[in-house]
């Protein structure tokens, strides 16, 4: 026993002398590695993830290194690097995310190396923007129905009331309507466990804790039925093959399940955040918020003017792609939601010693890419922390050309799959709530939390409002 505690004790003093004095390799970036051992710098960092990075830059620079619970993370700040980073041979995204797929879907890490690229393939394949255009009709259906479930008028937190039309729309739009909640208790139930499972998805990924651990078991099992459902349906639901039928043809049903539960969350953990802040910071910028209205009653009010049962009608407000078209304003300010509440961090795992600036990045390393603090160089988007729609006048969203510094839906040949879904969803979503409801903010808008590095932002804040059916 003595000589147990010997050995440890002395292995403890190595480490530590060796983590705080030891020479980092001279060609190493500047590293943040706190004063305790393994540990590094995780406590400060956990605080204010987003806050610390930008912190660091200014301190050290544009490349340097953290230490944080054992894992070093590089990041990487300048503009003319992130091409690099999306396309170096030298780095690598299955890798970098293996871990934390396993421990939020439960893929072995062997299942996910062999089937990642195939489900990638499917997914982007089927998410097109022309396949994307074909779910569009079904997607403005569901939208309809669930919002005309809010009521004539109502009041609640703005983003619980976004989740309560989004997620069975989108669920039944991707996965078929048999999939979608359908009770109002279903639904509920359903909001509750995928809101445990995302809003600890981050720190579930490396440290499972029991309620979130209960949250994925739960989804698990729902998305076992639902593969069962999307079986048995195959072929049966009018609009053809659903996205998890899709997957099904490639993927081993041992690990379908789990692969829909990443699917399902990456469908709705960016997107609805999104939502939210487009509809907040048009509630809250008048301006922005005529002009947007004048474009959406212009195109969709016109539909009122040929039917003989308008309100009926309004009920049931047709949204097709090319009404879309005929609102660049309102997709101008989608686009800029995305671009100030951007992901706090995208990642690669350094798969052999990278060249970056003058230095070399150690394999290992996960190297980190920001696209919420890319996003606030004035040098591509002045008055960056500004709600400026019309900034994306000069991108050519028409041929799907996003600005330049643009970077919410990562890059190189792991981009964002569901992008041309999202930007779709997102801008029938805006232009359907405000054409059917006139809205009040009860709170002043939130600022975002600075504590999630993964995904879009959260509201640091409550945002209530008080609605009505115009
Ligand atoms: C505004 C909304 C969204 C944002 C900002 C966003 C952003 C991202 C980012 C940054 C990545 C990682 C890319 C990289 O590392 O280079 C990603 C991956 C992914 N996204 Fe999105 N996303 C959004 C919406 C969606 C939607 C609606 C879907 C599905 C319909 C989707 C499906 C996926 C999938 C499946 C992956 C993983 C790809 C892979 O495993 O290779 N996303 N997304």
């Amino acid at each position: 026993m003595e000589w147990i505690t010997l050995i440890l004790t002395v292995s403890i003093v190595i480490i530590s002398f060796h983590l705080l004095f030891g020479k980092s390799s001279p060609n190493a970036p500047p590293c943040i590695r706190g004063w305790i051992p393994w540990f590094g710098a995780a406590f400060e960092f956990g605080k204010a993830p987003l806050h610390f990075i930008q912190q660091a830059r200014a301190k050290y620079g544009p490349v340097f290194t953290i230490v944080a619970a054992g894992k070093r993370m590089t990041f990487v700040t300048l503009n003319e690097d992130f091409r690099l980073f999306f396309t170096s041979k030298d780095v690598d995204f299955e890798q970098a995310v293996q871990e934390a797929v396993h421990n939020t879907a439960s893929i072995s890490k062997d299942c996910f190396f062999e089937t990642h690229p195939a489900c990638h393939a499917i997914i982007k394949g089927r998410l097109t923007p022309g396949n994307t255009a074909m779910l569009s009709p079904h997607l403005c259906e569901e939208f309809n129905e669930h919002l005309e479930n809010l009521g004539p008028e109502g009041s609640g937190q703005l983003n619980e009331l976004i989740k309560s039309v989004m997620y069975p729309s989108v669920m039944s739009n991707l996965l078929g309507r048999c999939n979608s909640p359908s009770s109002s208790l279903t639904r509920q139930e359903f909001l509750e466990k995928f809101t445990t499972y995302d809003d600890g998805f981050e720190y579930g990924s490396q440290l499972p804790e029991m309620d979130w651990a209960n949250s994925k078991q739960w989804l698990l099992s729902l998305l076992r039925n639902m593969v069962i459902k999307a079986e048995e349906t195959l072929n049966s639901e009018n609009s053809g093959k659903t996205l998890l039928q899709h997957l099904a043809s490639s993927i081993d049903e041992t690990y379908l399940p789990n692969y829909g539960l990443l699917l399902l969350w990456a469908s709705l953990a960016n997107a609805i955040p999104i939502t939210f802040w487009a509809v907040a910071f048009l509630l809250s910028n008048p301006a922005s918020y005529k002009i947007a209205m004048d474009q959406i009653n212009a195109v969709l009010g016109d539909q009122d003017s040929h039917c003989l049962v308008c309100i009926e009608d309004k009920q049931k407000t047709t949204v097709t792609l090319d009404h879309l078209q005929q609102m660049p304003y309102v997709k101008w300010c989608i686009m800029e939601a995305i671009r100030l509440r951007a992901p706090g961090a995208i990642t690669r795992k350094v798969v052999r010693p990278l060249k970056l600036q003058n230095y070399i990045i150690p394999p290992g390393d996960m190297l980190m890419l920001s696209p919420y603090w890319a996003h606030r160089n004035p040098k591509y988007f002045p008055e960056p922390e500004d709600f400026k729609p019309e900034r994306w006048e000069t991108a050519d969203l028409e041929k799907n050309v996003l600005l330049e510094g643009f970077v919410a839906f990562g890059g190189g040949k792991n981009q964002c799959p569901g992008r041309w879904y999202a930007i779709m969803e997102l801008h029938m979503f805006v232009a359907l709530i405000l054409y059917k409801f006139d809205f009040t903010l009860q709170d002043p808008l939130p600022k975002p939390s600075p504590l999630h590095l993964v995904g879009t932002q959260q509201p640091d804040g409550p945002c209530a409002v008080w609605y009505k059916h115009r």
